[in-house]
């Protein structure tokens, strides 16, 4: 049976993923497609869903703008539904002929719209709504054919519909929490208008992912390289429960884990049906990267050596299927998002061997979020400390040592990264944070150690809230969490003398230091 699904076009605002997130909180799958889909790829998607309904985001640009990003016209007379959020409700009164031109005043927070006309997108809803906008550009005037839903003080046209035609634009975001009723919105999209049907579940995706891996894999065997990592464990036991002792999960230890952890993946993972292999790689990661200082060199030099370790692990067992963990976050990043710098390489122990000749690569997880990949990691019945481990990047604890990577700094860094880990649990706070952790910076600095002058290292910590790592905020924690985990250092860590709070954003700042 197919699945219904509801498609993101993408003009580049930020909230695409917070719009597909919120539709699939309905359990209705949603994707996030380029913005000049064509009616080919269209119809290509329905081979595997029933595309029920179209949502056009919100984007920086004006539409007037000499590259201003448009739809494909013809999209426009399949039928589909179609739903436009901010930009995309200024394009859409633009296509059709409406009046669109800068606000007076512009728009940003959260305001109160006048509702006139509750059918359909604003059924069940109030005389006023709290909604929240964000936009320069305004609508003055409905094209031909369309009639005014709401107003508000600035905005003469806030939401309106076709007078025929299931084609609604709405200038705030429904899928912010600050819009009071913006779930209901979505819903009389995706359900009144659309008809969709709420099937999306973790429980039918981890049946159909099994039945997937089984049919493409059948008698053969199959490799997976397993991090410890939420995304590489839960690929890893989905990828058991189809294939069992036909797959063989290999456990690179690169030496840059944090402490305890190779045991803690080893006794996890060793007893569960599958082959599992732990290969010792210490040694010739440090080897190659002696005198290395360069941030990129040194993520470049992991990930090859990486990719050589299970090679050679590879050829001994003669898989002929590649697993990766790849989730739906990394492939939209890697693929259309066509305009986007790369900032860093990332080493992702599931980003995989380049030349090496598989019969396929699987992805299981490729469709899901990182909150749905918790949900099936607990229905697989994944330990609870794996399931929710903050992410830890491939690279490891080298991309938090700044300058030479020296045994001597390994045992810093872990030592102090075990610290911020343990205050930070103790204090109940590792729920509301993305990220908690100790970075080695290069810069040495005075202190006095038992009335000595001493002069050792700075441990910089690095404390992060984000929903998806793409943006994120320092986290305000307590200043006696702060001061537990500065004395706790320097005092167990002798060669520490000076500890530091990183108190910069992502952007500018990337969360890692490296
Ligand atoms: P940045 O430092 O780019 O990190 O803000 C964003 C998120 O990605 C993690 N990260 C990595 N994850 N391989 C990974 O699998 C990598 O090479 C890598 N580098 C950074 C980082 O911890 C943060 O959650």
């Amino acid at each position: 049976m197919k699945l219904d699904i509801i498609l993101v076009l993408d003009f580049g605002g930020q909230y695409c993923h917070l719009i597909a997130r919120r539709i699939r909180e309905n359990h209705v799958y949603s994707e996030i497609v380029p913005h000049d889909i064509t009616t080919r790829e269209i119809q290509s998607l329905n081979e595997r869903y029933n595309v029920k309904g179209l949502i056009l985001s919100g984007g920086p640009q004006s539409v007037y703008a000499e590259n201003a990003p448009k739809i494909r016209r013809e999209i426009l007379t399949l039928g589909i539904p179609v739903l436009g959020l901010c930009y995309g409700h200024q394009l859409l009164a633009y296509l059709f002929g409406g009046e669109v031109k800068p606000a007076k005043t512009k728009e940003f927070g959260v305001t109160y719209a006048t509702v006139v006309n509750h059918d359909l997108i604003l059924e069940g809803l109030g005389h006023t709504e709290k909604v929240w906008m964000s936009h320069g550009d305004t609508v003055f005037a409905v094209p031909e054919g369309f009639e005014v839903l709401a107003y508000t003080e600035n905005t003469p046209v806030a939401a309106f519909k076709h007078r025929t035609k299931p084609i609604y634009g709405l200038q705030w975001h429904p899928e912010v929490i600050h819009t009071e009723n913006g779930m209901q919105m979505l819903q009389n999209f995706i359900f009144k208008i659309c008809g969709c049907e709420p099937e999306w579940s973790m429980k039918g995706f981890i049946g159909k992912a099994v039945d997937e891996m089984k049919a493409i894999v059948g008698d053969g065997k199959a490799i997976i390289a397993l991090s410890g990592g939420i995304d590489s464990s839960t690929a890893t036991l989905l990828a058991a429960k189809a294939l069992g002792r036909n797959l063989t999960a290999v456990f690179v230890d690169h030496g840059f884990m944090r402490q305890n952890e190779p045991e803690l993946i080893k006794q996890t993972f060793s007893e569960m049906g599958f082959n599992f292999v732990a290969v010792d790689a210490k040694n010739r990661f440090i080897k190659r990267l002696k005198g290395v200082t360069d941030p990129e060199t040194k993520r470049k030099i992991i990930g090859e050596e990486f990719i050589r370790v299970f090679e050679e692990e590879a050829a001994k067992i003669g898989a002929e299927y590649l697993i990766q963990g790849t989730i739906y976050p990394d492939r939209i990043e890697s693929g259309f998002r066509r305009f986007s710098e790369k900032i860093k390489t990332h080493h992702n122990v599931a980003g995989l061997p380049t030349h090496m000749r598989f019969k396929a690569i699987i992805e299981p997880l490729r469709d899901l979020y990182k909150d749905e990949v918790r949900t099936v990691a607990e229905m697989l019945g994944l330990p609870k400390e794996l399931v929710h481990r903050q992410p830890f990047p491939g690279p490891g604890l080298a991309v938090r040592i700044i300058g030479e990577i020296t045994e001597e700094k390994i045992s810093i860094v872990k030592k102090a990264d075990l610290i911020v880990r343990e205050e930070i649990e103790k204090a109940g706070l590792q729920e509301s944070l993305w990220q908690y952790f100790a970075v080695l910076t290069n810069t040495k600095s005075t202190g006095v150690k038992g009335d000595c002058r001493a002069y050792g290292y700075t441990v910089a910590i690095r404390i992060v809230e984000s929903r998806e790592a793409m943006t994120a905020s320092f986290a305000k924690i307590p200043y006696g969490v702060l001061e537990r985990i500065s004395t706790r250092i320097t005092n167990e860590i002798p060669q520490v003398t000076r500890v530091v709070y990183d108190v910069t954003h992502k952007p500018p700042a990337t969360i890692e230091w490296e």
